[in-house]
Order: structure tokens, then sequence, then C-alpha cells
């Protein structure tokens, strides 16, 4: 296993829709595995492939964190098959966009189609904290990132910031 890296905010790749996942190959299994301790080390509860510069649809979840690693979720290609009406909202980080934190309402439960590293068609219902990771993750499939749902002083300011991070480093 490898650790990766992980792509930050303004890198193009993460504005990206990425592609179907192949699922069965070695390149997608090393991939999981490689996306997996990189979260743990992180450390974080989800990552998505493009993430680590990967356009494809894979996502890893373990609301665990690195704490018990025996059961993560790894789902190629998820869709969302049902969003319940009762919303929640939770104050979101993201691996690609430090020191952000951003209030986000999302479905509480969803039930989700996806594949797994093998090619079966799986469905798995979600709650609470996986719900909202596993739909945090799926944005990123599309290219979509916390930041969108920040009110626009918020993006303004956080756009400000990474721009000075980024020039003080480039000194
Ligand atoms: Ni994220």
């Amino acid at each position: 296993m490898a650790i990766l890296h992980v792509l930050t905010f303004p890198n193009p790749v993460l504005r990206e829709t990425c592609v179907e996942a192949v699922p069965g190959t070695d390149e997608i299994r090393k991939l999981a595995d490689d996306m997996l301790e990189t979260m743990y080390i992180a450390p974080g509860i989800g990552l998505a492939a493009p993430q680590v510069g990967v356009s494809v649809r894979m996502i890893v979840v373990n609301i665990m964190g690195a704490s018990d690693d025996s059961d993560p979720h790894i789902l190629l290609n998820p869709e969302i098959l049902q969003a319940d009406e009762e919303i929640t909202a939770f104050e979101e980080g993201c691996l690609s966009l430090p020191e952000l934190k951003v209030h986000i309402e999302r479905p509480r439960m969803v039930k989700v189609r996806f594949q797994d590293l093998g090619g079966a068609h799986r469905e798995m219902l979600a709650e609470d904290l996986l719900a909202i990771a596993i739909q945090h993750e799926m944005d990123h499939l599309e290219g979509r990132l916390i930041l969108d749902y920040a009110t626009s002083i918020r993006k303004d300011q956080y756009r400000r910031k990474v721009k000075k991070l980024l020039a003080e480093r480039s000194i």
C-alpha cells in the first residue's frame, strides 16, 4: 500500500466529472487500498478517487476512521436510488479544502446502488453521518466541492486565503 498525495483546491482535477470505474482490475484494487491508507493517515472518514488525481467514480468511506479499519465501504459507480425527505445539517470539512468548514444540509438517509471491487451490484441504506459522508464523496465525482455550498462572502474569503497561501509558498 502507498500513501497518495491529496490534491487541494484550486487543482482543476477536483472540478472534473469522473468516468465510470472498471471493477475487477488489479489497478482499481490497488487504488482502493491506497485510498484507504491515505484516508486513515490524513485522517479522514471519506475519500474520492479524484482527490488523489484519478478521475474515476470510486469512493471510500469509513466513519470510524482509523480506530476501526475492519469494515470500510468501497463504492464503485455509486448512484442514489432514494433520498429521505428528512434533512440533516452538518459542518463538513474536506481534505482537499484545508481549513474550511461549511454548514451543509443533506437528506438524512439515502439508498445507494453501487458496484463492489469485483463488479457485483449492491445496495445499501445509509443514515446520518454515513449518509452525509457518502453524499459528500459522491459530490466529488461530479467535481462538486463543499465550497460550492458556502455563501458568496465565504467563497471569496476562502479563495483569497488560498491565493495568499499559494503566493507565500512560491516565494
Ligand atoms: Ni471532500
